[in-house]
């Protein structure tokens, strides 16, 4: 499973890239309105020129006119922008348009496997089940994925990628990547989560301690 980073912010986007291990970037309106009033092209440009891989930028119109000509420009922003259009009648339509013309689209907002589905045949190349949000309201996020993932695993010209999104802890994760999700989004939070754990840290304080008793310095190798 490869992990995008689900933010708009640059920082912690650089972070990312020199960790290695990030591989896309995710944005949506409300995570590009959490960096202030900004440029977002030139800020949807800078952050594809961080991260090489796919950068999803989500249109604001909510019409399917509206859709493709947003989503038209943006794709003219950097060669690595995918847009992010919502599911639904509407997005669906826009989709197709969008994908036809080879236009790379990730289909968020998803909530079902039905709209999935839809995604798939209208030629997203990503769709994304918001895990958390699902969560939120009583009902479980994660069998989404692995519903979407089984179904998509039936039809092999399916090449739809599952992009396992709105994750809250490394939790998620983990679950994401046994579903077989190709994709987990995740926000910085729970990045820096990912690679802690308190008996890591107790282990180097141990060696460290144990070392330094006998070797009296750290450089003494
Ligand atoms: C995904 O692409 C979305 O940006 C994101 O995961 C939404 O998550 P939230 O429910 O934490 O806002």
């Amino acid at each position: 499973m490869r992990l995008f980073l689900d933010t708009a912010n640059v920082e912690h986007i650089k972070y990312g890239a020199r960790l290695g291990i990030i591989s896309g970037v995710t944005t949506n309106p409300s995570l590009v309105s959490k960096e202030g009033k900004v440029n977002y092209k030139k800020l949807v440009q800078e952050i594809c020129s961080i991260i090489p891989g796919p950068v999803s930028t989500e249109v604001i119109s909510q019409d399917v006119p509206g859709m493709v000509t947003e989503a038209r420009e943006i794709a003219k922003w950097a060669s690595n922008v995918v847009v992010k259009i919502p599911a639904g009648l509407e997005g669906t339509e826009a989709t197709h348009i969008l994908a036809k013309e080879g236009i790379k689209v990730n289909y968020t907002l998803c909530f079902s496997v039905n709209q999935a589905l839809l995604a798939a045949l209208a030629g997203a190349a990503y769709v994304s089940p918001f895990v958390g949000r699902l969560d939120d309201i009583g009902e479980n996020g994660m069998s989404l994925v692995e519903d979407i993932v089984q179904v998509y695993r039936q039809y092999p010209d399916i090449k739809t990628e599952v992009i396992a999104a709105s994750i809250r802890h490394p939790q998620h994760c983990l679950a994401a990547a046994k579903a077989g999700s190709h994709i987990a989004t995740v926000p910085y939070a729970v990045l820096l989560q990912m690679a802690k754990h308190p008996l890591t840290e107790a282990g180097c304080a141990r060696f460290l301690d144990d070392w330094c008793k006998v070797m009296g310095n750290v450089k003494n190798i």
